[in-house]
């Protein structure tokens, strides 16, 4: 194998991708690929640690899988797959959940905000999941994950999960770091604009998806919170929801804050919302389209994970052969 060095992250199916999971990741795991090598999955048994309906989380994991290539991402060049596809991840992370403690998961900031969310179902995969995603990674000797600054707690356990079991076997994991892009953007709620953007706030048209319709992106920024001045200036701390149409309209149109300030200078918010809605709909729509032409094509959308899942498999049996024989287990 080329030496270079190995990257790999995963998006959750349980919900459409956002235009905020497309500026701050997808964007940016399309360039990376000739640099490193580079493994993106969709993780659908994470996404079942919260109830799904089975015909929609089918349907999601075949659009976000057919969105990371219509984003650039070419699955040649990286492997793309599907995580239920490699068993070897389930099989891992019983192994690494016997090296995980329970104060450990019980710390984890993700799992005490999904279990006040979903107080009714605090089931034991939501629990723990770190170990999972863990075994995601552990399994590829991956050196550098890249990950929102939300995931940054998962990737610090990962790597005492990997130190505590090289501890007592000698060097088997490869120890990863969190990677958080130096260009990657973080896209806040339009509604809420001092959070993060999340497929989960829909409802309210805070959210923009990488699917939606031109006229559903055009309402969502002409709604779009703001203050009550009127000047296009960035200001973060005061001024949160023009700031972050700013950076959203800085991404589509590749200028600078202070020109965008100048571009709209006087022209105030009812002129600046529509235009930066404009700019999001010509971004988005080469996606949308390449996406639902993908999803239309079910042979080569079978090719894609088929072969993505055969690559991944072979790298993680061989880890997983390695971490059995060295726990003692028989090999067959
Ligand atoms: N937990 C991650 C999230 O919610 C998704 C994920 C699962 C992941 N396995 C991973 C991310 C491995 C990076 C590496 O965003």
């Amino acid at each position: 194998m080329e030496n270079k060095k190995i990257i790999l992250s995963g998006i959750q199916p349980s919900g459409s991708a956002t235009l905020g999971s497309y500026l701050g990741a997808l964007k940016n795991w399309a360039s990376l690929s000739s640099e490193f090598e580079c493994l993106y999955m969709v993780v659908d048994m994470h996404a079942i640690t919260t109830r799904q309906v089975p015909a929609e989380l089918r349907k999601l994991q075949l659009e976000q899988l057919a969105q990371f290539v219509a984003c650039g991402i070419d699955p040649d060049e990286n492997t793309l797959f599907i995580q239920s596809h490699v068993p070897a991840h389930a099989q891992l992370a019983w192994v690494l959940n016997c090296f995980t403690m329970f104060g450990e998961l019980s710390r984890m900031t993700q799992f005490k905000d999904k279990s006040s969310k979903n107080a009714e179902n605090i089931n034991a995969g939501l629990f723990t999941y770190p170990a999972l995603q863990a075994a995601d990674i552990l399994l590829y000797g991956t050196d550098l994950v890249p990950v929102g600054a939300d995931q940054k707690q998962h990737v610090e356990l990962t790597r005492d999960i990997a130190v505590r079991f090289n501890g007592v076997f000698g060097d088997v994991f490869k120890i990863p770091e969190p990677y958080i892009p130096k260009v990657g953007a973080k896209i806040m709620d339009l509604q809420t604009p001092t959070k993060k953007m999340s497929k989960s706030e829909v409802a309210d048209g805070g959210c923009v998806l990488i699917m939606d319709k031109p006229e559903d992106i055009m309402r969502s920024f002409k709604r779009a919170k703001t203050d009550s001045e009127t000047e296009v200036r960035f200001d973060q701390e005061n001024k949160p929801g023009i700031s972050n149409l700013i950076q959203i309209y800085s991404c589509c149109t590749g200028k600078s804050f202070e020109e965008i300030e100048n571009e709209f200078a006087g022209k105030g918010y009812g002129e600046f919302k529509p235009c930066v809605g404009e700019a999001v709909v010509e971004l988005l729509r080469p996606i949308r389209e390449e996406t639902e032409r993908l999803l239309a094509d079910k042979a080569y959308m079978q090719e894609v994970y088929r072969k993505g899942a055969e690559k991944a498999s072979y790298t993680a049996n061989k880890t997983l052969r390695k971490v059995y024989k060295k726990l003692g287990f028989i090999e067959k």
